[in-house]
C-alpha cells in the first residue's frame, strides 16, 4: 500500500513502517496482516494472519482511511467459512471461521490456506474468529458508509450461518455459551472452558453487530428475533450474575448452600469458601468487575482484561459498572496496569493450582504469557474504555507507561512479571498487534469519533427474555 501522508504517519513513521511490512498480498492485493515479524524466531504460524491480532490492525487501517485491506481481508476470509470440511478426524461446524490463514504458492499459483484449529497447539478451536469478524464488518461499515458490501447475499448467508452456529441448542441452560478451554485469546489450557467471560461479551458484541448487519428480507426477520431474545437473555445472565463488587461479594459469603427451586439466591451453588483470600482484601469500596467464568458451583474469580474492557466497549457493563471497572484499574493500577500496559488476567495461578489447571504448561507458568503476563494489544481496549468512560486521564497515563518501552523493546508479544517489567520469555518480537495496538490507542484519544467503529449502545430489555 502506499505510504500514508497522514498525521499519524508522521507522528509514529517507524511504527506505520513495521505495521506497513507486516502487511501481506493476495493475488496484488493487501489481504491481512502477519501475526509476527521477528527476525530471530522460526515463524511458526506466527506468518499467519490471525483473526484476533487482525482487528487491531483493521481498526487502525479503518481510522486512518485506509479500508481497502479489511475489505479484501471480509471478502477472502468469508470464502474460507466452514461449509463441509473433515480433515484428519477434525471437524469444523458449519459457520466456522478459521483462526488464521496464510498465502501458499503452488507453482504460479497463489492459494489461500487456512487453519481453523486443526493444525493449532492442542487442536483448540478458534470460536472467537466469527465474532471479531461480524465485529469487524460493523466497524468496517461504520468507517466507510459502504451499506453493500454486507447486503450481498453471500455476506447475508455467511452472518445467518454463523448465528446458526452460535444460537443452536445445545445441552446447556444458561444463555451464555459453552465452549472448551482455549477458545479465544487465552489458546492454551488455562481453565477458561465452559462460560468463559471474554466469549460471552465477543457473543454479545457480534451478536448485535448481525442484528444490525441483516436485512429483514427472506427469514431475515426470524433470526434477528431470534438474536433479540438471545441478547435480552445474555444481558440480564451476565449483569445479575458474572458481577463482583464489594456488596456482592459480601452477599456471596452469606450465601447458603444447597438451595432448590425457582426463587433462591445462590441459584448456582457457589460456597462461600470458594472466595479467594486476595479478593477480599483487594476489591476496593468503589471498584467491581465481571467474573472469568460461572457455571454449576463453580465461579472463577479472576479479573480477566479484554472481557472487562470489551463489556464497557459494547455496554454489556451497565455505565454504573464501567466505572467501577474503571476505578479497579485505577485503584489496582499496579497490578493491572503496572509497568506495561495492560495484565492479561489477574492473579496468575500458581503451585498447585497451576499444575491441575494448566497440566503444567511452562509457557504459562505464574506471571508469564496468558497466566498474569501483561499484552501491549490489550492497551488500544482500555484506552477505548477509558475514553468511553470519560476517564482519559487513565488512557493518557497507560499509553505514556506503553510508548518509550514498546520502541525500545521492538514491540514485544507480551511482559512477563507480576508488574510486567520483563519481555516475555517466550515472547515475539515486532508483533503486529502489539504495534497495531499503540497506534490504535493513540488514535482512539485523539480521535474519540471514532470510537464508533468498537463502541455499542445500550440494548434496550428484549421482551423475549425469558429468565
Ligand atoms: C498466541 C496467542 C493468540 C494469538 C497468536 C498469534 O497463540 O495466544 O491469542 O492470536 O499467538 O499472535
Amino acid at each position: 500500500m502506499a505510504p500514508s501522508t497522514n498525521k499519524y504517519y508522521q507522528l509514529d513513521p517507524e511504527a506505520w513502517k513495521l505495521l506497513e511490512e507486516s502487511i501481506f498480498y493476495y493475488q496484488g492485493k493487501p489481504v491481512g496482516t502477519v501475526a509476527a515479524h521477528d527476525p530471530e524466531l522460526d515463524a511458526l504460524n506466527y506468518d499467519q494472519c490471525f483473526f484476533r491480532d487482525f482487528v487491531s490492525s483493521a481498526l487502525v487501517f479503518l481510522m486512518e482511511g485506509k479500508p481497502e485491506i479489511v475489505r479484501n481481508f471480509l471478502v477472502e476470509t468469508l470464502k474460507m467459512q466452514s461449509h463441509e470440511k473433515y480433515m484428519d478426524c477434525f471437524e469444523p461446524g458449519e459457520g466456522l471461521m478459521p483462526a488464521s490463514f496464510k498465502v501458499v504458492h503452488d507453482g504460479d499459483e497463489e492459494v489461500l490456506v487456512a487453519d481453523f484449529g486443526e493444525h493449532a497447539i492442542a487442536r483448540v478451536p478458534p470460536i472467537d474468529s466469527c465474532m471479531w469478524w461480524l465485529i469487524l464488518l460493523r466497524a468496517y461499515e461504520k468507517a466507510t458508509g459502504d451499506v453493500e458490501l454486507a447486503r450481498q447475499p453471500d455476506f447475508q448467508a455467511g452472518i445467518k450461518l454463523i448465528l446458526d452456529l452460535c444460537l443452536v441448542h445445545r445441552f446447556s441452560m444458561y444463555p451464555t455459551m459453552l465452549v472448551p478451554d482455549g477458545a479465544f485469546m487465552i489458546d492454551r489450557r488455562m481453565g477458561v472452558y465452559e462460560h468463559p467471560l471474554e466469549i460471552q461479551v465477543l457473543f454479545y458484541a457480534s451478536m448485535i453487530a448481525a442484528r444490525e448487519l441483516l436485512l429483514p428480507e427472506g427469514n431475515g426477520e426470524e433470526y434477528i428475533n431470534k438474536v433479540n431474545s438471545r441478547l435480552g437473555a445474555l444481558k440480564y445472565h451476565v449483569r445479575n450474575y458474572y458481577w463482583i463488587d464489594f456488596q456482592r461479594l459480601s452477599e456471596i459469603y452469606r450465601y447458603k448452600g444447597e438451595e432448590f427451586g425457582k426463587e433462591v439466591a445462590n441459584k448456582f451453588n457457589i460456597y462461600a469458601e470458594a472466595i479467594p483470600h486476595w479478593l477480599t482484601e483487594w476489591l476496593p469500596e468503589n471498584g467491581g468487575y465481571l467474573a472469568g467464568n460461572l457455571g454449576p458451583g463453580r465461579m472463577d474469580f479472576r479479573f480477566f482484561a479484554l472481557g472487562n474492557l470489551m463489556a464497557i466497549l459494547s455496554s454489556l457493563a451497565s455505565e454504573a459498572e464501567s466505572q467501577s471497572i474503571m476505578n479497579l484499574f485505577a485503584h489496582r493500577w499496579e497490578d493491572l496496569i503496572g509497568q506495561m500496559p495492560v495484565k492479561i488476567c489477574y492473579p496468575a495461578l500458581e503451585g498447585e493450582e497451576w499444575r491441575m489447571i494448566t497440566g503444567c504448561d511452562p509457557k504459562n507458568r505464574a506471571w508469564s504469557y496468558h497466566n498474569g503476563g501483561n499484552w501491549p494489544v490489550l492497551l488500544w481496549l482500555f484506552a477505548a474504555a477509558a475514553e468511553k468512560t470519560g476517564r482519559v486521564e487513565l488512557a493518557q497515563q497507560a499509553i505514556a507507561v506503553a510508548k518509550q518501552r514498546l520502541i525500545q523493546d521492538k514491540y514485544p508479544e507480551y511482559y512477563d512479571g507480576k508488574n510486567g517489567r520483563l519481555i516475555g520469555k517466550e515472547a515475539r518480537l515486532y508483533q503486529t498487534w502489539s504495534i497495531a495496538g499503540l497506534i490504535a490507542a493513540k488514535q482512539f484519544i485523539d480521535h474519540p469519533d471514532h470510537l464508533k467503529l468498537i463502541t455499542f449502545d445500550e440494548i434496550s430489555d428484549s421482551p423475549g427474555c425469558r429468565l
